[in-house]
C-alpha cells in the first residue's frame, strides 16, 4: 500500500508535517520517561508468585522424596523439579536437567561446551576453524550475542509466520558442514510473537546435518505464555523425532524466568539420552549439584503442568490487556496510513513492528527525544544490523496501563513523523 503521505499535494503535506511537529512539541514538553525496550513482567505479575516466599520455613521438610534439599545430592536437579519441567515441555524426566535460574546461561554454556571441549566426543569448534550458528531474524539479541561473543559467525535467515525458511535452514545445514547450530524460538517467538508451523517443526525433525555436532537449540521460553485461553500449539519437536527412531539433534531450553521470578526461577534443558549424558559431564566438572531450594519452592508452588496452566492465566489477565491496547492504538493511530505493518501475537512477550524501510532507527531517536525508550533498532537483528531498518520490538508488559497508553501515542506521533518528513525530505 502506498503512503498517505506520499499521495498529499506538497500544501497538504506541509499541513499535516506542521501539525505533527506540534504534537511532537507538546509530547517534549510533558518530559516524560516511559520504558517499552525490554520484555519483562510487571510488578503486578512477579506478585502472584509472592505466596511462593511463604512456603519454605525453618519448618519445612528440606527432602524431595528420599533426596535431601539441603546438602548436595541430585546433580541433575531435584526429582519434583524435574518432573514438573518435563511435563511442561513434554519429555520423560530422565532426559531433563534442571540447573540454575537462566535458561539463557544455560545455553550459554552448552555453546561454551561445544566451542571449547567439543560436542559427544567431536572436535572443539575452536579447532575447526570458521564456524556458523543460524539465526532467524529478527530474533532474540541475546542469542545473537552468546554466539558472536566466541566469535562464531552469525547468519541470519528469513521469518515468516509459519517460522523459519526451512529451504534455507535445509540447504546450509545439510550441504555445510561449518553450521553447528541453529537459534529456535519455536513459540510465540522473541520478537514476532509466530509460533512454528508443525510443517516447519517436521522438517527441522528430518533435518540431516552435515556436521555431527550440529545442534539445534530450541529456546522453547514461552512454552506456556499464552494471552487467552486458546494458545497456539506447537509440536513436540522430541515427539517427532522419536517417531523417526530418535536422533541426537535437539537441545530444548525452558525456565519459570516469566511464570514466577526473572533471575530467581528454576531453568532447565532437555535432550536425547547420549547428549544428556554429555550435557551431565559438562556440567559436573561445573558444579557438584544445582541450587535446590528455589527447585523445593517451585515444585510446591507450582505443583505441575495443571498448576502452572491455572498460574498463567493469572499471568494472561494482566497481560492481555496491555497487548490488546498495543493493537488499539497502533491500529487507531496508523491504519489506513500505508506505512506501517506489526504482529498480532497470541502469547509471549513481544510485537514487532514494521516500518517503511530506512526509518526504524530515526523512529527509535524520535521516541527517545519524546521521553519512550524502545528496544535499539537494529537489535534483534545479528550484529545490531537490520538490512531494511525498519524492525522495532515493543515490550508491552512491563509498563502500567495507563504509562503503556502515553508510550505508545508518542510512538504513533513519531512514526508518522519520521515518515511524514522523509517524504518531505524527498520533494526538496
Ligand atoms: C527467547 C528468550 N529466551 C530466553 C530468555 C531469558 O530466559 P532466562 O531468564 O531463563 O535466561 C528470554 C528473555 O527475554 C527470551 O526472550
Amino acid at each position: 500500500m502506498a503512503s498517505v503521505y506520499h499521495s498529499m499535494s506538497d500544501a497538504d503535506l506541509d499541513r499535516e508535517l506542521a501539525q505533527l511537529e506540534a504534537q511532537g512539541r507538546a509530547l517534549r514538553e510533558k518530559h516524560l520517561a516511559l520504558d517499552m525496550a525490554r520484555g519483562k513482567p510487571s510488578p503486578e505479575q512477579t506478585a502472584l508468585s509472592r505466596p511462593m516466599l511463604d512456603l519454605l520455613t525453618s519448618a519445612t521438610d528440606l527432602t524431595d522424596g528420599s533426596v535431601p534439599v539441603d546438602n548436595y545430592f541430585a546433580p541433575d536437579g531435584l526429582p519434583s523439579a524435574r518432573e514438573l519441567a518435563a511435563e511442561l515441555i513434554g519429555v520423560d524426566p530422565g532426559n531433563v536437567i534442571v540447573n540454575g535460574s537462566s535458561s539463557l546461561n544455560l545455553m550459554h554454556d552448552l555453546v561454551a561446551h561445544a566451542f571449547a571441549i567439543g560436542v559427544c566426543g567431536n572436535t572443539p569448534w575452536c579447532q575447526q576453524g570458521r564456524v556458523k550458528f543460524l539465526c532467524p531474524s529478527p530474533g532474540y539479541d541475546r542469542h545473537f550475542t552468546v554466539t558472536a561473543h566466541y566469535g562464531i559467525e552469525n547468519i541470519p535467515i528469513p521469518m515468516a509466520p509459519d517460522g523459519p525458511d526451512m529451504d534455507e535452514v535445509c540447504r546450509l545445514v545439510e550441504m555445510d558442514p561449518q553450521v553447528k547450530g541453529i537459534w529456535c524460538v519455536p513459540k510465540y517467538s522473541n520478537p514476532q510473537g509466530y509460533t512454528y508451523s508443525d510443517e516447519t517443526v517436521r522438517r527441522f525433525a528430518a533435518l540431516n546435518p552435515a556436521a555431527p555436532d550440529f545442534r539445534i537449540f530450541w529456546d522453547n521460553a514461552y512454552a506456556v505464555h499464552d494471552l487467552y485461553d486458546e494458545g497456539d500449539r506447537l509440536l513436540n519437536i522430541f515427539d517427532v523425532l522419536a517417531e523417526a527412531g530418535g536422533r541426537d539433534l535437539v537441545y530444548e531450553f525452558a525456565s519459570t524466568a516469566k511464570v514466577t521470578f526473572p533471575g530467581s526461577g528454576m531453568a532447565w534443558v532437555a535432550a536425547s539420552d547420549t547428549d544428556i549424558a554429555d550435557i551431565r559431564a559438562h556440567f559436573a566438572a561445573m558444579r557438584v549439584c544445582p541450587e535446590k531450594i528455589s527447585q523445593l519452592a517451585h515444585a510446591a508452588f507450582l505443583r505441575d503442568a495443571a498448576g502452572v496452566r491455572a498460574h498463567m492465566r493469572k499471568h494472561a489477565d494482566i497481560a492481555r490487556p496491555r497487548f490488546e491496547l498495543v493493537e488499539r492504538k497502533l491500529a487507531e493511530g496508523l491504519d489506513g496510513l500505508g506505512i506501517a505493518s506489526w504482529t498480532h501475537p497470541r502469547g509471549g512477550y513481544f510485537v514487532l513492528f514494521n516500518g517503511p524501510e530506512g526509518t526504524a532507527m530515526a523512529i527509535v531517536a524520535l521516541a527517545k527525544e519524546l521521553g519512550v525508550t524502545l528496544t535499539g533498532a537494529g537489535a534483534t537483528w545479528p550484529y545490531g544490523a537490520d538490512p531494511r531498518d525498519s524492525d522495532i520490538r515493543i515490550a508491552p508488559t512491563f509498563p502500567s496501563l495507563e504509562a503503556l497508553g502515553q508510550a505508545l501515542d508518542v510512538f504513533v506521533c513519531a512514526v508518522k513523523l519520521v515518515c511524514a518528513r522523509m517524504e518531505r525530505g524527498s520533494r526538496v
